[in-house]
Order: structure tokens, then C-alpha cells, then sequence
């Protein structure tokens, strides 16, 4: 599976986009035995009255440029709605960290790529002393806003400011699809966390790289609307980079889009000149074929071997920050550490601030 991809300029069709919708569904239903002649039949009627349809036919599609707009631009315009109502990824992955974050020993905890703290809340309500850190001032302005008792950094996941044997839970939730190498990062943690630390990951599930209509955002140099690079992996990826290092794998879990999750009663904008999610309404029972129950999220929890030492919360347990980074690349047991938006070009606010 290749996640280092040269990318040409990318048309963005919304006819292209519902045809293949129609196709996903299909084959779904193929794969899946639901797929009867009355469903085949209508998905085919459907494509043809979609090819006729003089909205989709008239509508021009926009040509974005793969890789012009950075991750830190992407967040500067949605730190505001990030975390707002409707980000059906939040709602989806949330509670399957949390689940997971109650059965840990209470210590002190990293939230990498802490965004608008979200987690980082969470934890510090379980009574965890807490550490943040983003590589967006935006998101972090938010954060701090949110929780001015805790110690947030602007610093880079590649280059987390603490030193060795720091923390003993480390929680990075929907953000390693930014990064184009896990096996780095994946290291830091490992660098940072004590013998026995909790490892707790959650990042967009490779199937919505083949879902969800890619937002084409503001023009980058070259003046053309841009696309965000992303990197949506398979689980062996997690794995390849995880288990070097020593992680052992406690759990794994790939929670669905609920049924129904697109609302036939919310009423479409209109025609949008580009992907976007409110085109699904031209082909909602294809659309419910293609993406309902279907996995959204990966979350896992990976665990260092070694006693865990969780409870250290007193000030002596507290890494002191910013010392120590990059020590040592030779981890433990000799193994390797080593959107107001418009963030979318035409994309309305209200509809970049809610999805995944
Ligand atoms: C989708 S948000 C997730 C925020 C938070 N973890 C949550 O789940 O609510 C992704 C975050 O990753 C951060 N990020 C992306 N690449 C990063 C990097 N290389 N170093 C640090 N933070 C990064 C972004 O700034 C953004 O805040």
C-alpha cells in the first residue's frame, strides 16, 4: 500500500464523485450479498439519471493542486470549528478512546497533537497531571483557553520537548494521517513513555480515503485551489512502525459509520461546485449502500513492557519540559527510538466545520 504518493493535479468532479459513490455501493452489495436485482437495477437507473441531470452535467469540477496548503494552514482556519457539533469523526472515535482511557492507571499523561484539548480535558478530568502538545498555535490558543491550568507546547511530533521516560500514557487522537512517516514519531513515544507505558492512537480509517469527497482549500502558490496531503494507512502500517520498538498491541478497534448516518432530512445546500458531503443527497440510498457501517476510525492501544509506574503524579514524577529531547535515539531494551473557514475553496463553513 503506498503512502508516499506523487500527485498530479486532481479534477474534482461531483458528477465523477457521485458515479463513484454508485460504484462503491455496488460493489459493496456485491461483496456483501445485498446487492439483489431490485438494488442493482436501481443503482443503475440512478447512474443514468445522473449522467442526464443538467445540474451535474453543467457543473464544472474544480482542479486542485495535491500538497500546496499546509497542515498548519488547514487548522489556523478550523480551530475555531473543530470541535464544534456534527464532526461525525469525533462523535464516532470519542468514546472508544475514552473507554479506553478509563481503564488506565492515572499518572501523567502526553496528549500529542492535542488540538483543541479535547482529550486532553478528558484526561485531566480523570485526574491525570497533563501534557499538551500541537504544532498549531490556533489549536493550542484554543486550547489553553480551555484549560488554563495545563502545560501546553507548540512543538512538532517528531520532536516532542520532554525528556526520556517522561510520561505514562501517551494519547495521539486523529493526527498521525498528517504525518508521512510513523515509525519517527511512533519512536518519540516510545522515547518519552516509561517500562509499561499505554500507547493510545486514533487516526481516520483508510477507507475514508476512498469515501469522502476530497475538500479542495484555498488557493496555494500556484493560485489553484489546494488539497491537504493526507496519509490514511492500513493496520499493518501501525504495526510495521509499533512493534520494533516494542509496543505490544492491547487493543484494536475499527468503530463504523452509524446506519442512516447520512440525514435524508437535512436539506442539501445547493449544488456545490465540487465534492462535498451535501452532494451525497443526489444518491442517498447509494450513498447509505456505500459508507453505512462501514469503519470511519482505527483506535489502539499499544503498551511498553515493563512495570508500569502510573500514580507517579507527584512533582517529582513531572518531566521538566523542554529538556532532554533527542537524548538518546537508543530507547530502553536497545531498540530503535528511534475552519471561519474557507478551509475549502466555495466550501461553506458550516460544512467543513462538521465531518471527519
Ligand atoms: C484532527 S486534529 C486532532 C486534535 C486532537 N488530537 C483531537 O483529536 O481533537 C489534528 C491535530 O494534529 C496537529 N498536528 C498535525 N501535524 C502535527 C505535527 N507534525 N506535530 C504536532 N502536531 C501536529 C494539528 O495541528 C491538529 O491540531
Amino acid at each position: 500500500m503506498r503512502t508516499h504518493t506523487v500527485r498530479g493535479m486532481t479534477y474534482l468532479s461531483p458528477l465523477g464523485y457521485l458515479l463513484g459513490i454508485e460504484g462503491a455501493a455496488l460493489l459493496r452489495g456485491f461483496r456483501e450479498g445485498s446487492a439483489d436485482r431490485e438494488f442493482v437495477e436501481a443503482r443503475i437507473a440512478e447512474i443514468r439519471a445522473l449522467l442526464d441531470a443538467p445540474a451535474l452535467a453543467h457543473t464544472e469540477g474544480v482542479t486542485a493542486s495535491p500538497g500546496t496548503i499546509s497542515t498548519a494552514d488547514v487548522y489556523q482556519a478550523w480551530a475555531p470549528h473543530y470541535d464544534g457539533p456534527g464532526n461525525q469523526m469525533i462523535d464516532i472515535e470519542q468514546p472508544v478512546v475514552r473507554r479506553i482511557l478509563d481503564g488506565l492507571p492515572v499518572g501523567t499523561a502526553l496528549d500529542a497533537a492535542c488540538g483543541t484539548g479535547r482529550h486532553t480535558a478528558y484526561l485531566h478530568g480523570l485526574g491525570h497531571h497533563v501534557i499538551g502538545v500541537d504544532a498549531s498555535p490556533a489549536m493550542l490558543a484554543r486550547a489553553r483557553k480551555r484549560l488554563p491550568d495545563v502545560d501546553f507546547h507548540e512543538a512538532d511530533l517528531y520532536r516532542l520537548p520532554l525528556p526520556d521516560d517522561a510520561v505514562d500514557t501517551v494519547v495521539c487522537a486523529l493526527a498521525l494521517a498528517h504525518l508521512p512517516d510513523l515509525g519517527p514519531v511512533l519512536a518519540e513515544f516510545a522515547r518519552v513513555l516509561r517500562p509499561g507505558g499505554n500507547l493510545v492512537i486514533s487516526d481516520a480509517h483508510l477507507l475514508v480515503s476512498y469515501l469522502r469527497p476530497a475538500l479542495p482549500r484555498q488557493p496555494g502558490p500556484d493560485g489553484r485551489p489546494s488539497l491537504l496531503t493526507e496519509y490514511h494507512r492500513p493496520l499493518s502500517a501501525y504495526l510495521a512502525a509499533a512493534l520494533p520498538l516494542g509496543f505490544q498491541v492491547r487493543h484494536c478497534e475499527e468503530p463504523c459509520r452509524p446506519p442512516r448516518s447520512l440525514d435524508p432530512d437535512t436539506a442539501p445546500d445547493p449544488l456545490p461546485t465540487h465534492q462535498s458531503w451535501d452532494l451525497l443527497h443526489w444518491c442517498p440510498k447509494a450513498s447509505a449502500a456505500a459508507m453505512d457501517d462501514s469503519p470511519i476510525a482505527v483506535v489502539w492501544h499499544f503498551q511498553l513492557p515493563g512495570a508500569p509506574t502510573g500514580g507517579s503524579r507527584g512533582t517529582s514524577g513531572r518531566p521538566s519540559v523542554g529538556q532532554g529531547v533527542g537524548k538518546q535515539r537508543l530507547g530502553r531494551q536497545g531498540r530503535l527510538a528511534g475552519e471561519e473557514v474557507p478551509p475549502a475553496v466555495g466550501v461553506r463553513a458550516r460544512e467543513a466545520g462538521r465531518r471527519e
